[in-house]
């Protein structure tokens, strides 16, 4: 139990929350700023990397799962924004732009969020946090 408590304790002592943008599901128009806001308790010595995360909702295929089940395959276009920024720099402004290149990855059927992942030296736990998700619109 000893050993048990003690991830726990470094996961609760480091929690960052993003606070911008406010949960729900907002729509961004690309081109425009995003201003990524978070606070976190007691920052380790460590960076985020930051990641723009995307997903077509709609399957674009179905493979056969256990017990008759179908597993559905989405399209993910993860975007690295950052390797490593500060988790004590608190802002990020990201200039809105669809994943993909081709600019088509948008509309209500596409989901996004940016998750900030970190790792403290020494242990093997990362943590991390996500915001809410969102959609972007030309
Ligand atoms: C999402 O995936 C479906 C199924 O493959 C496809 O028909 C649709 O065009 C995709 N939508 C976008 C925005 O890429
Ligand atoms: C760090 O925060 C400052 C404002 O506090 C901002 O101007 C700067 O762009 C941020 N750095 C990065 C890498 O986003």
């Amino acid at each position: 139990m000893r050993y048990l408590a003690i991830p726990a304790l470094l996961a609760a002592t480091t929690q960052a929350f993003f606070t911008s943008p406010a949960p729900g599901h907002p729509t961004y128009t690309i081109g425009t700023d995003l201003v990524l806001e978070w606070e976190i308790a007691n920052p380790p010595a460590a960076t985020f990397v930051l990641t723009l995360r995307a997903e077509n909702t709609t399957a674009y295929d179905y493979i056969p799962g256990p017990f008759g089940s179908q597993i559905g395959l989405y399209d993910l276009r993860d975007v690295v924004l950052e390797e490593a920024l500060p988790l004590t720099n608190g802002t990020y402004t990201w200039k809105v732009e669809p994943s993909g290149g081709d600019g088509t990855f948008i509309g209500q059927e596409v989901i996004y969020f940016i998750r900030g992942d970190w790792e403290v030296t020494g242990t093997p736990y990362g943590s991390g946090a996500s915001t809410d998700y969102f959609y972007l619109v030309n």
